[in-house]
């Protein structure tokens, strides 16, 4: 019988058995919603309570996505997930010279209170929780969402959600950082703490391991190297003076789901044993929430083709699968069209029916983590572990995520493994169907969702508006309070709530704090 290798490059054996499993397999494993939380966070899992369905959506304007979030709704999505176009990631408003042809794109247009208020329209924010991908700015859009919930009438201490802010993943896969590490650092730090005092439910990063995996990383670097960006999180709030157990039970993760689905339940299983251990041993967390990782999935992305999209269907109802078992909190399934647009209505409603079969025809919500004790994912998950740790090893011998990011580390071995996989489908070894076996000999017709180009000027006119009826003056004086915070060690989020109040845009909060920390520039970049 031949060995397979799996993704994280260990070999797969034919036939595991009890002897694969070590002494120890009960302490291992705790109990569901017990340290160390192996078989998930909750003690009844899926059984209390499905995970959330939330699909990451958004585009254009801020109407245009309104609309979207309420048909989304309506067919049965449980939280919102919003997705942002590149201006308003990397902090600038959509009549700055650089934002041109971008505006919309890849996401909502946000310059303003405005458009926040008119993305919300109707959306009880008591009620829904709400995701917003957004990192270097996050503080911002934070503060544009809690401003919004209260002309609701609803308080910060009733609003729930995630916002992403891991600068530390944009700077090794993802590019919308802004400042230099230290002060972004900072300033995640001051959302830490703004947080555990005006909006206790909010749930403050999102360590993200899924760009890294869309990049190239294994499963196994991609735990690795998220875990360590999150120990990089802990240490920094910890050095500004905050408790580990008053922030430590609102930092979420997020991971990518792939096909390779006995790996990845092994994954998130072991993802979530190593943070209960890190958080209990090295950080001295007392709260059982601490020491919780709790995360969301998205199917992916890199895996889906062009070639045949209605394969993506099936693809992405394995992912959604293997992200089940392995206990996610949320999911976002991809949408079979993603490999070529924006998702149709069409598209992104039968990704959701997908994981409505799951949670509602299958049997796999019936019992809480159906694979304990399966020789062959009890092996995966103790190899996966391992391979992490190892990495993580590596990581703290180059001083920490930090360190290891300015040295280009965890870029050049994702960059490695994402060569492998290229040439494993160049030379046939690596099976993808449609694309280099089972092709079909002429591919059907598609009819993408395109943006419309008038955004930009849209967006720009009410841009104009917003700036002649505001009071300027007053804007000028809240973005000084802004620099003067950022020059000195007061939280910036309060002044930068009171000059978002008085509507002052994205771009130009984000400017004046460019103005005191300046940008980064990546050590490889010439
Ligand atoms: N028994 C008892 N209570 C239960 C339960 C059970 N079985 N299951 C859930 N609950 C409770 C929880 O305790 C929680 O209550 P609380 O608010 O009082 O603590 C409530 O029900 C909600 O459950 P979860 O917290 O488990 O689920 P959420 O959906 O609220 O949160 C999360 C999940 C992972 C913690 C959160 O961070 C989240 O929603 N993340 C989403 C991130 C996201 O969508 N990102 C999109 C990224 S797209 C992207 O990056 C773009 C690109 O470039 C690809």
């Amino acid at each position: 019988m031949s060995e397979r290798l799996s993704e994280s490059g260990q070999p797969i054996k034919p036939v595991y058995s009890a002897s694969d499993l070590p002494a120890g397999l009960t302490e291992r494993l705790g109990s569901p919603g017990e340290y160390p939380f192996t078989r998930g966070v909750y003690p009844t899992m899926y059984t209390g309570k499905p995970w959330t369905m939330r699909q990451y959506a958004g585009f254009g304007t801020a109407r245009e996505s309104n609309e979207r979030y309420h048909s989304l709704v309506a067919a049965g999505t449980g939280g919102l997930s919003v997705a942002f176009d590149l201006p308003t990631q990397m902090g600038y408003d959509s009549d700055d010279p650089i934002a041109h042809g971008e505006v919309g794109k890849v996401g909502v247009a946000i310059d303003s209170i405005e458009d926040m208020r008119v993305l919300f329209a109707g959306i009880p924010l008591d009620k829904v929780s709400t995701s917003m991908t957004i990192n270097a700015p996050a503080s911002v859009l934070l503060l544009l969402y809690q401003l919004v919930a209260e002309e609701q009438g609803v308080p910060g201490s009733k609003i729930t959600g995630t916002i992403q802010n891991d600068v530390l993943k944009e700077y090794i896969a993802r590019g919308t950082y802004i400042y230099p590490p230290a002060p972004s650092l900072r300033l995640i730090a001051d959302t830490f703490a703004y947080c555990r005092n005006e909006i206790p439910r909010w749930n403050t990063i999102s360590i993200s391991g899924y760009h890294m995996a869309e990049a190239g990383a294994t499963p196994a670097q991609e735990i690795a190297f998220t875990l360590a960006n999150g120990i990089a999180y802990v240490r920094a709030a910890v050095e500004a003076g905050l408790a580990v157990d008053e922030f430590a039970p609102r930092l979420s993760f997020f991971f990518v789901s792939r096909t390779t689905l006995l790996e990845e339940v092994a994954k998130f299983r072991a993802a979530r044993r190593i943070w209960a251990d890190v958080m209990k041993n090295t950080f001295g967390a007392t709260n059982p929430k601490s020491m919780m990782l709790r995360f969301h999935t998205q199917t992916a992305g890199v895996q889906l083709t062009a070639q045949q999209p209605e394969v993506n269907l099936v693809r992405v109802a394995i992912q959604g699968l293997a992200a089940v078992l392995g206990g996610t909190q949320s999911l976002h399934t991809n949408s079979y069209d993603e490999a070529i647009a924006l998702p149709t209505v069409k598209a992104a409603t039968l990704a959701l029916r997908t994981q409505q079969v799951l949670a509602y025809e299958t049997d796999i919500t019936a019992t809480v983590d159906p694979f304990a004790g399966s020789y062959a994912v009890e092996a995966l998950t103790d190899e996966v572990e391992h391979a992490a740790r190892e990495l993580m090893e590596q990581v703290e011998k180059r001083g920490g995520a930090v360190a290891a990011i300015e040295q280009g580390y965890q870029k050049s071995e994702i960059e490695n493994s994402a060569y492998a996989v290229m040439k494993g489908i160049e030379d046939g070894s690596r099976t993808v169907v449609g694309v280099n076996r089972f092709r079909a000999e002429q591919e059907e017709q598609y009819d993408p969702l395109r943006v419309d180009p008038a955004i930009e000027a849209d967006q720009s006119a009410r841009l104009a508006a917003l700036r002649a009826d505001r009071d300027n003056a007053e804007v000028t004086r809240r973005l000084d309070e802004v620099k003067a915070a950022a020059q000195g060690s007061d939280n910036v989020l309060y002044p930068l709530k009171e000059a978002l109040r008085a509507r002052a845009t994205v771009g130009e909060v984000c400017h004046a704090l460019r103005a005191v920390w300046g940008i980064y520039h990546p050590a490889d970049a010439f």
